[in-house]
């Protein structure tokens, strides 16, 4: 049976979108960052965006109360069955949206370059971070997604996992969460430049489905890293941990 936690001052913004998904939307709305830096404080993080924290706990609250069984259970979920989740829901999310909004970024560009010329460096960015998302997926599926399958097994079994060249699963781990810092960076540095996505006076239809794809796809990055960083990792950690104190 889940719990809700009890949300205060104290209380880690990771923990409290890990206990329920949908008070994510409470912390975008206030550009509260749950997935990179979402290892604070409740009061840090409102001290930070300069937001009343009893508004800001009242609103969280009031959000867990009413959508608990909206919400699905990730942190429960055993690995494997995460981590499938987040290749056949997120990683297949990134590789249909990019060509679709690279497309239309380049309409973009070359109707409304010349009067939006930030336009021009969104797609920029954007295609940076296609390039960098493709390359960070494929070495999730390769590499470490695989291990944490492997430590799975190993727990079924109740047999000592064998660390192969990658060390621990720590080493790994650091790097994909290296990689999520920058890709939260470009998708900030996005959502700067179009000033919260907004749309100019004289946006055509593709201007405003850009901007609304560009927002989905940030959306889409955050409980991507929200679920790798602040569920996956740290329980593959630990299970890790513990396997590497079986004698055999
Ligand atoms: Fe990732």
């Amino acid at each position: 049976m889940s719990t809700t936690i009890n949300i205060n001052d104290s209380t880690i913004v990771k923990e409290i979108v890990a206990n329920n998904f949908q008070t994510a939307k409470v912390f975008e709305k206030y550009g509260i960052d749950f997935c990179c830096k979402g290892n604070r404080p409740l009061t840090k993080a409102a001290e930070e965006r300069k937001i009343n924290i009893s508004e800001l706990i009242g609103e969280l609250v009031s959000v867990s109360k009413n959508n608990k069984e909206k919400s699905e259970r990730y942190d429960e979920w055993d690995l494997v069955f995460l981590s499938n989740y987040i290749v056949n829901n997120h990683h297949a999310y990134v590789r249909e949206a990019i060509p679709r909004i690279q497309e239309h970024l380049e309409k973009v560009e070359n109707r409304h370059g010349k009067t939006h010329t930030h336009m021009i460096d969104v797609n920029k960015l954007f295609r940076q971070i296609s390039d960098e998302m493709i390359s960070h997926m494929h070495k999730e599926e390769k590499v470490l997604f695989p291990i944490v399958k492997y430590l799975h097994d190993c727990k079924t079994f109740n047999e000592k996992p064998k660390t192969g060249g990658y060390g621990t699963i720590k080493n790994p781990i650091n790097a994909m969460e290296n990689e999520h810092i920058g890709a939260g960076g470009i998708m900030e540095s996005i959502r700067e430049l179009t000033d919260n996505y907004t749309l100019p006076e004289d946006a055509c239809t593709t201007f405003t489905l850009t901007n609304k794809e560009l927002e989905e796809f940030e959306q889409d990055l955050h409980k991507h890293v929200h679920l790798e960083n602040n569920i996956l990792f740290p329980k593959a950690i630990n299970l890790e941990e513990e396997l590497l104190k079986i004698s055999k």
